[in-house]
């Protein structure tokens, strides 16, 4: 009960705090000229991306799991054709467009146990539901749906890690909920915030880990329960979060995303001297820009995963785009779109074209040199077809009910993290694909 007040009070609470709010403005007079851009985003996931603590309802009725679905879904016809251009290397499974599919989600808020409270959309009264009867179609191919009975089988004692912030909390809860049609997963661990837990699906011994490591590297973060901030964050970018580099080794794949963290006020140490900040006026400090850490961090990621000595399949997700529109997060922006974009409809943001451009430089370089290792990279690429999706954040409906007494009622929106169930979910689609017809398990 503490846990779920502590996180509804948390999110975007930084509007309540008046001396914050003063800081704010300073800061953005300050920085105005320029880093405009870069600073406009970086204060819009000040704490949008991670303040939010998971609030699971852990107790559910018995009874609502004898309705779920014991069988696997029909099995559709496109994988044949799927497969075919697959192999002849004509597919890219991250271009395309999303086409209207009537089939029902995999989920719903009743058969799915793990939702989170701020991504269960429809619970939380989200009205519309078109959103939910849309499926991705890569262009010269077709992907087949999650086949959660095939995925358990193949991954008997077996272990799976998702590691990075709360898109990555996200993206586990998807497949957390996809795979329970077939099984209940047993949560066997949880850290004193939520924020990194382990699951077991007993029949299946098959194990999930999600690891709470935004950045990855070591970062020294002094954000408390409400996302504000005493302390600028301290960013090691010579160092890896040993939070994940401990266990790497007892994975069988890992889902791995940096991200919108590292646009946040940092100070960079390196050989444990500062050489310098992102975005610190006032500090004397060069300016050396999120991308510069970023690029440090992923090549340390990335050297550490070629050479880990350990055959871990690892996946890189690219960033995750937002949609507020008519503002920020802080300043009343709303994502009310009820369909998807087409291919030309929106342009990706300079903030997420320059994240992605970084991962896929640096994956390009690791992926090579994984070649000779025998070390097998795969890269997530999402952020162009999770860019066609305005639809598909919680909006006002991260937050129980909130126009239940005010039809009007001022309320926060969340245009970053993603409704359960919803587009998200088809990015375990891709890797259910790319671990199947890409021949790492079969
Ligand atoms: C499979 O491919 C064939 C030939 O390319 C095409 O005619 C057919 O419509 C495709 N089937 C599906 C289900 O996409
Ligand atoms: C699930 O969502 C529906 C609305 O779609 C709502 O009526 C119902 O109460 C929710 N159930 C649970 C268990 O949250
Ligand atoms: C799983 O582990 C058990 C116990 O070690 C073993 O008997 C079984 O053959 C394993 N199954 C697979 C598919 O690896
Ligand atoms: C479960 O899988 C692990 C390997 O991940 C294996 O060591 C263990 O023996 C398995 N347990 C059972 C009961 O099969
Ligand atoms: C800023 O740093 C430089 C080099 O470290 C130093 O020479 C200069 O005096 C500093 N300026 C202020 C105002 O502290
Ligand atoms: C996207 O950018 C291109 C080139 O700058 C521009 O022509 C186009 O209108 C933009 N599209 C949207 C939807 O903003």
């Amino acid at each position: 009960m503490v846990k779920e007040m502590r996180s509804d009070l948390n999110p975007f609470s930084l509007l309540k705090h008046n001396n914050v709010i003063i800081k704010f403005a300073v800061s953005v007079l300050l920085v105005g000229l320029a880093f405009r851009l870069l600073i406009s985003d970086s204060f819009r996931f000040y704490s949008v991306v991670e303040t939010s603590l998971p609030a699971n309802e852990e107790t559910k009725p018995e009874s609502l799991m004898a309705s779920m679905p014991a069988e696997e879904p029909a099995s559709n016809d496109f994988e044949a054709n799927k497969s075919r251009t697959s192999q002849s290397g004509k597919c890219d499974l991250f271009t395309g467009e999303w086409v209207p599919d009537p089939s029902d989600p995999f989920y719903t808020n009743q058969s799915c146990l793990q939702i989170e409270g701020h991504q269960n959309c429809m619970k939380n009264g989200r009205p519309d539901s078109g959103y939910l009867y849309w499926r991705w179609s890569p262009s010269g191919c077709s992907l087949p749906r999650f086949k959660p009975k095939k995925f358990l089988q193949l991954m008997r004692n077996k272990s799976w890690a998702f590691i990075g912030d709360s898109i990555s909390r996200n993206h586990v809860q998807s497949l957390l909920c996809i795979l329970s049609q077939v099984e209940q997963a047993v949560e066997t661990y949880h850290d004193e915030e939520y924020r990194s837990k382990i699951w077991l699906f007993p029949t299946h011994n098959f194990t999930l880990t999600v690891i709470w490591s935004p950045f990855l590297i070591k970062a020294d973060v002094f954000e408390d329960m409400n996302g504000v901030s005493s302390s600028e964050i301290q960013l090691h970018l010579d160092e890896l979060d040993k939070k994940w580099t401990d266990q790497y080794r007892s994975f069988d794949c890992a889902i791995i995303a940096g991200g919108k963290w590292f646009l946040k006020t940092a100070i960079y140490h390196e050989n444990n001297v500062v050489t310098g900040c992102h975005y610190c006026p006032g500090k004397n400090l060069t300016e050396l820009g999120f991308d510069y850490a970023y690029h440090k961090a992923l090549q340390l990621v990335f050297n550490f995963i070629t050479n880990s000595g350990h055959n871990t399949l690892a996946f890189i997700r690219t960033t995750t785009p937002d949609h507020f529109e008519n503002g920020e997060w802080f300043s009343g922006g709303t994502c009310n779109r009820k369909v998807p974009f087409k291919e030309d409809g929106v342009n990706m943001t300079d903030v997420d074209t320059i994240m992605r451009n970084i991962e896929l430089e640096e994956f390009a370089k690791a992926a090579a040199l994984g070649l000779e290792n025998g070390v097998v990279l795969k890269l997530l690429d999402t952020t162009r077809l999770s860019l066609l999706r305005p639809d598909g954040h919680p909006g006002p409906y991260r937050q129980f009910q909130p126009f239940a007494e005010d039809k009007k009622a001022k309320v926060q929106n969340d245009c970053l993290h993603w409704c359960l169930p919803g587009p998200i979910d088809s990015w375990n689609d891709l890797v259910m694909e790319m671990i199947v017809n890409g021949g790492i398990y079969q």
